[in-house]
């Protein structure tokens, strides 16, 4: 194991190892940083949704924290007003290619993006992009779970799972840019996939995306 350092978060002095990411640090330590395209176990993060910026003191721009490695005398703010304007962009931007209507969700008390409205103040609305097209169906075709892609938010968690963690390679990447997309390979169903029905994409599923059709937040 790496050498113990120092390093202060919002002002708190908190041991970590040296070279663990912040973002798990704060975490571990009751410290909210909005977060959903990163996973503990996942060595090298993506660092795609961009929620988890934080201020570094020395550094003139915020920095994810999900890539940011504890080092002795490392001293950070979750909050400042540049973080909180780039955390506000990159929610909105999120929202824009999410299908909202929490009230059918079957995630909706378990939602990470609710969770960062209610933790950052952030409004689960509109304001200046407006909405992509989401008008898919949804992929029933699995016994124990079903995929809306329509509430997808790109994090990754469920590829990277499916394809270095259950090692099944059902789900990956389609398209590129505005029409990048989850879904199969030839876009045929899940059922039709070498999909296991594992259920850990599901488990990984930070919205309502992917979830158990026995097990939603409604039974
Ligand atoms: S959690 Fe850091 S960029 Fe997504």
């Amino acid at each position: 194991m790496s050498k113990k350092v120092t390093i202060t978060i919002d002002g708190r002095e908190i041991e970590a190892h040296e070279g663990e990411k912040v973002l798990w640090v704060a975490l571990d330590n009751s410290i909210f940083i909005p977060n959903l395209c990163a996973l503990k176990e996942k060595e090298h993060p993506s660092g795609s949704c961009r929620l988890c910026y934080v201020q570094v003191e020395g550094r003139p721009e915020p920095v994810t924290a999900c890539t940011l490695a504890a080092k002795e005398g490392l001293s950070v703010q979750t909050r400042s007003p540049q973080v909180d304007r780039l955390v506000k962009s990159a929610f909105e931007l999120l929202l824009s290619n999410h299908r909202l209507g929490c009230g059918r969700c079957p995630r909706r008390k378990s939602c990470a993006l609710l969770k960062i409205a209610r933790e950052r103040g952030l409004k689960m609305r509109l304001s200046r992009l407006s909405a992509l097209e989401l008008d898919v169906e949804i992929d029933e075709s699995p016994e124990t779970f079903a995929f809306d892609r329509s509430r997808c938010l790109l994090c990754g968690r469920c590829v990277w799972i499916c394809q270095e963690v259950a090692r099944v390679g059902a789900l990956g990447f389609t398209n590129r840019g505005i029409t990048r997309r989850v879904g199969t390979f030839r876009e045929v169903s899940l059922a039709q996939s070498p999909c296991t029905e594992c259920g850990l994409c599901v488990e990984a599923c930070p919205s309502g995306a992917l979830y158990f059709k026995e097990k939603s937040d409604d039974k």
